[in-house]
């Protein structure tokens, strides 16, 4: 008999670990200030589809280093999907008024999304600089190794350079270098599985961006100009993360595309 067969009484919530995931919810406050349940459960929702991100964005560059690019479209379209789902998350979140987040916020010191190890490992995996993640590494120690090990490995930004490179595009991939073989690709016909795939990974990038921007606003509609749970500035820190882009090279291509008017 093989081990992997599934226990025959198999139910619905054995299966699903149902029992485990609904005890995970406990609020900090006594009595429970009301509104610290759906900012849990909120939380804990994006760390599972966070991890799901990343198990399909492994999946995207298997796919783009055997050039299995048709499949790699389809895991990236999964992934802005679920971001357009984390997205919308936010008006959830924003029934909550400033008076009843006030009513459980202390009990959150020094605790912060700026902690969550899985979004710090989304952006090394889409492409972010490693040397810049120190300050986050002090902050959650039991992350350090593992948010190391990511950034030594290959990310979507690399897997996607090597790809140009073996396509014969460009010999290395300094920013020039990119900005050119993107180009070329817009203006070739032929290369439309290309260009299909960098319409796909600016649509990851432009979908990142949008919920920095959704984010940002909820706080400061939540938090005003007070300072984060984190010890940054908040609004103004936050604000400073909407320029970050994995691609810069897919919107900088843009301005020379089409034409010269
Ligand atoms: C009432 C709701 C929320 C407030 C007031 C809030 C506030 C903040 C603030 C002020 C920061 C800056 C760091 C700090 O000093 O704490 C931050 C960062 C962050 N928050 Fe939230 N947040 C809220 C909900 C969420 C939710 C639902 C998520 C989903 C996981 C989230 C994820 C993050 C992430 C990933 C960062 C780091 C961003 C970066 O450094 O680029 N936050 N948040």
């Amino acid at each position: 008999m093989s081990s992997n067969k599934p226990p025959s009484d198999l139910t619905y919530s054995k299966y699903l670990k149902v029992d485990e995931l609904i005890s995970l919810q406990k609020p900090l406050t006594n009595p429970v200030a009301h509104d610290e349940m759906l900012f849990i459960t909120i939380h804990q929702v994006y760390e599972l589809w966070f991890k799901l991100i990343l198990w399909e964005l492994e999946n995207t560059m298997e796919n783009m280093n055997s050039g299995s690019l048709l499949a790699s479209y389809r895991d990236l379209d999964r992934v802005c999907e679920i971001f357009r789902v984390l997205i919308q998350q936010i008006d959830i979140l924003e029934t909550m008024t400033p008076v009843d987040f006030n009513k459980f916020r202390s009990n959150l010191n020094p605790a912060s999304g700026f902690q969550s190890g899985q979004f710090r490992e989304l952006e090394l995996l889409a492409g972010a600089d490693i040397s810049e993640y120190e300050k986050f590494f002090e902050l959650e120690p039991e992350w350090k190794a593992r948010l190391k090990a990511r950034g030594a490995k290959p990310n979507l930004r690399t897997v996607f350079s090597n790809l140009l490179v073996k396509r014969g595009l460009m010999k290395d991939a300094s920013r020039e270098n990119l900005v050119e073989a993107i180009k070329k690709i817009y203006d070739d016909p032929k290369l439309l599985d290309l260009q299909t795939l960098c319409e796909y990974l600016i649509r990851f990038d432009e979908q990142i961006s949008l919920w920095r921007f959704r984010h940002v606003q909820m706080v400061e509609r939540m938090i005003g100009m007070r300072k984060g749970t984190g010890g940054s500035l908040g609004v103004p820190y936050l604000q400073s993360t909407l320029k970050k882009r994995f691609f810069p090279e897919l919107w900088e291509a843009r301005t020379h595309l089409g034409g010269t008017y």
